[in-house]
């Protein structure tokens, strides 16, 4: 049976007894609207520890005012559901008020640094500070020995593991690999806001990330002139950057660079300004 926990003291109270009995606690953190990538992470959670705690919470933090907060699919039932089948312990699904019990607000914010300003953070200011935010408050209640993040969210994942080593958090985060569909569309929770015509045109992303990874052995640029000539003949997709990076340092990476490389793309779907669906998906190669 899985535990329920709605409360910050619950939460506290279901780990303390897992950890007196000596095991190990695994969290993966959601947002909810859960499909296989998600599951995936749990998953793998199972395989390094003996309790996972997943937490599903629309984080308010890290919207900007214009984004998709209100529209932010949430599915409670469904995702408890499918935790359930998959043997999770315990769901954690905190309200706001409980999560920030002044207006929705947190006086005090992890922040991201520069690093957070860059990439989807310039598109997304203050995304990454309130994602590292919510991210600290759920292992300081959890306090998992691990937590799981996926590689979808290449950003958040650096920046999550920068915070851990930073301040000296005492857990271990693990990363795992992007699940995609059979056509190469990264599974992500917006993919159930995009019509029929939408998901088609959503393939460029896993497109370009395939163009520029056919090109890795002519160097960086010849990656991203392969990525941007997708963009250019698809015309239902608006490109909001296209980059390539060191995976070690997130620096961008130069036409001298050798070496693994991350290609990273962020697009916007579907036509008019309040309803485009804003996805992002990034590869891992080599440079040789
Ligand atoms: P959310 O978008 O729900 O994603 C939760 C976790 O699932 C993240 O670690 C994300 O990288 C991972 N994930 C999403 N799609 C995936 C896919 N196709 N393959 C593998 N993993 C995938 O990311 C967040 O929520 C939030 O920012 C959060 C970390 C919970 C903080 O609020």
């Amino acid at each position: 049976p899985i535990q329920t926990l709605t409360t910050i003291d619950d939460a506290r109270t279901f780990v303390a007894r897992a950890r007196a009995e000596g095991k190990r606690v695994a969290l993966v953190p959601t947002m909810g609207a859960l499909h296989a990538g998600h599951l995936e992470l749990v998953r793998v959670a199972h395989q390094h520890a003996d309790v996972v705690i997943a937490s599903v919470f629309v984080n308010p933090l890290q919207f900007g005012p214009h984004e998709d907060l209100d529209r932010y699919p949430r599915m409670p039932k469904a995702d408890t559901e499918q935790l359930i089948v998959l043997g999770v312990e315990a769901v954690f699904m905190p309200s706001v008020e409980e999560m920030y019990p002044d207006g929705g607000r947190s006086a005090t914010l992890v922040t991201a640094g520069r690093l957070g300003t860059v990439l989807e953070g310039r598109s997304r200011p203050g995304h990454y500070d309130g994602v590292l935010t919510v991210v600290a408050k759920l292992f300081s209640i959890v306090r998992p020995d691990v937590a799981v993040f996926g590689e979808k969210d290449a950003q958040q994942l650096f920046l999550v593991r920068r915070m851990v080593r930073d301040l000296n958090l005492p857990l271990t985060i693990v990363g795992v690999p992007t699940v995609r569909e059979a056509d190469g569309l990264a599974l992500s929770s917006r993919n159930a806001l995009l019509s029929p015509g939408e998901r088609q045109d959503a393939l460029a992303l896993s497109r370009a990330l395939e163009a520029a990874g056919s090109a890795a052995d002519r160097g960086v640029e010849a990656m991203l002139a392969a990525a941007q000539s997708v963009f250019q003949s698809d015309t239902g997709v608006q490109l909001d950057y296209l980059a390539i990076v060191d995976p070690a340092t997130f620096a961008f990476a130069g036409e001298s660079h050798h070496g693994p490389v991350q290609v990273l793309v962020a697009a916007r779907v579907g036509t008019g300004s309040s309803n485009t669906v804003r996805l992002i998906d990034n590869l891992i190669t080599v440079v040789p």
